[in-house]
């Protein structure tokens, strides 16, 4: 192959070298397109055809299918791993050794306190706030009672910004569902894992002990492994374009947080359910949504299916659901959901109009079914793949800082009004 690009504009021929990634992914190398070719950009509306950076985090092949941490397969990490040694390894690159972990996991609880004030906070938004608002909110907030911006050229400085959200953040998660069902807001427990902790500050009764249960400690793990990282999304894009302002990592956090609410994004596990539970209350009949999906004419899509890169099965959606199997046998759930979205699955798969588009089940598609399962409100879904991606938005917000990228500014194209004169207000 050669090793650069020819654009012709007016018979003159600028030469771009192009790049290759270490799975064998080409990139041209438009850097300096603008000043050779005097002033012409690219274009591309929603980035389909362009790379913001270069990223040694997360390797996925949409067409075949595969994800990859720094190059373990999704697979193998939902199975053997926990989600901190998957956060470790997304943050730092490397799987932790025992000892690692156990530093990494003493630090991450030495954090695991927020100031009471931030209750304050908590009590004055209103019930009906969307949790993943009140969550943006308080993970902006954060950054007012830890003042301190970070010297990212200072890796325990760093090191101590990362420990420190991954401790707190678990508490704003379990908090902003308590406030809104009422409970009195509470924090974990030392002896417990991270996951076990989320359990606890989530479902916690005031008057009993929490019982774990090793099936949904299992699913929620793996649950948030898979959501952990997803190379240059909406939130993750986000999370670096705020932070190569140089921002703090928490408002760059915050930021993404806000990026993964929209409904063609993180909020899509709600929508999911949303529809599930629409189409079953209007008696079931999942063709008349089918064909819905496909008229042009009607704004209809099927929630939790298709994505901007898998062209293919969506590995985390196999192994979710899967999981979700094995926690609605667990808790003797019968969940008519469940039949509506097999249904609809099933349907999809084989109409012409999904083959065609290459439209399959996203990760999206069952994780709403197991969350529901779990216990946890319809509203919260987005806010548990939060938490989930927090180690990958720190790893991107990280490896930017690191790699010392400018700030992002994309061009455009103008094609307002060329010059007019000013008209005073009498003359228009
Ligand atoms: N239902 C019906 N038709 C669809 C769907 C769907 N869910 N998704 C895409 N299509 C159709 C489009 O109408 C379009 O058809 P056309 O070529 O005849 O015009 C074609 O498939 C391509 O769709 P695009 O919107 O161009 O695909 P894009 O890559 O931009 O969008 C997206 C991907 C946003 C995920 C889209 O598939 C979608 O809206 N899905 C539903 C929402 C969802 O599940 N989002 C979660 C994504 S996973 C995540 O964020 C974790």
């Amino acid at each position: 192959m050669s090793d650069k690009a020819i654009v012709e504009i007016d018979g003159n021929k600028h030469e771009l070298p192009l790049i290759k990634g270490t799975e064998n992914e080409v990139a041209i190398d438009i850097k300096a397109l603008r000043s050779s070719t005097g002033g012409a950009i690219t274009i591309d509306p929603g980035y389909k055809n362009t790379g913001s950076c270069e990223s040694a985090i997360t390797f996925l092949d949409g067409e075949k299918g595969i994800l990859r941490y720094r190059g373990y397969s999704i697979e193998e990490l939902a199975e053997k791993a926990s989600f901190l040694e998957v956060a470790y390894l997304l943050i730092f690159g490397e799987l932790p050794t025992g000892e690692e972990l156990d530093k990494f996991y003493t630090d991450i609880k030495s954090h695991a306190v927020v100031d009471e004030d931030v209750k304050k906070i908590i009590d004055a938004f209103p019930k009906a706030a969307h949790p993943m608002g009140v969550l943006s909110s308080l993970t902006s907030a954060l950054t007012a009672f830890n003042p301190s911006t970070v010297d990212v050229r200072n890796n325990d400085e760093m090191y101590n910004a990362i420990v420190k959200i991954l401790g707190k953040f678990p508490v704003l998660v379990a908090w902003t569902m308590r406030k809104k069902q009422g409970l009195p807001l509470i924090y974990g427990d030392d002896n417990l894992s991270y996951v076990e902790n989320v359990l606890k500050m989530m479902f916690k009764s005031p008057n009993s002990e929490y019982e774990q249960n090793p099936v949904l400690i299992d699913a929620l793990n793996k649950l948030l492994i898979l959501h952990a990282d997803h190379e240059q999304n909406c939130s993750a894009s986000t999370v670096r374009i705020t932070g190569s302002s140089h921002a703090g990592l928490f408002v760059s956090l915050s930021a993404g947080i806000s990026a993964l609410w929209g409904p063609l994004h993180g909020g899509a596990n709600q929508a999911v359910l949303e529809m599930l539970e629409a189409i079953k209350e209007d008696g079931g009949d999942t063709k008349k949504y089918m064909a819905k999906a496909k008229d042009k004419e009607d704004p209809f899509r099927l929630m939790g299916f298709g994505h901007r890169v898998y062209k293919n099965f969506d590995p985390r959606a196999r192994i979710i659901k899967k999981a979700a199997d094995e926690v609605l046998g667990d808790l003797g759930i019968e969940d008519p959901i469940l039949d509506v979205a097999k249904g609809l699955e099933k349907e999809a798969l084989e109409d012409q109009y999904f083959v065609d588009r290459k439209l399959y089940p996203n990760v999206d598609f069952y994780s709403g079914i197991i969350y529901r399962a779990m216990g946890i409100p319809v509203e919260m879904f987005t806010v548990m793949f939060a938490l989930g991606r927090l180690p990958g938005w720190i790893a991107q917000w990280r490896e930017m800082r690191l790699r010392k990228e400018p700030i992002g500014r994309p061009r455009q194209l103008y094609v307002g009004e060329t010059y007019r004169p000013f008209k005073s207000l009498s003359e228009r």
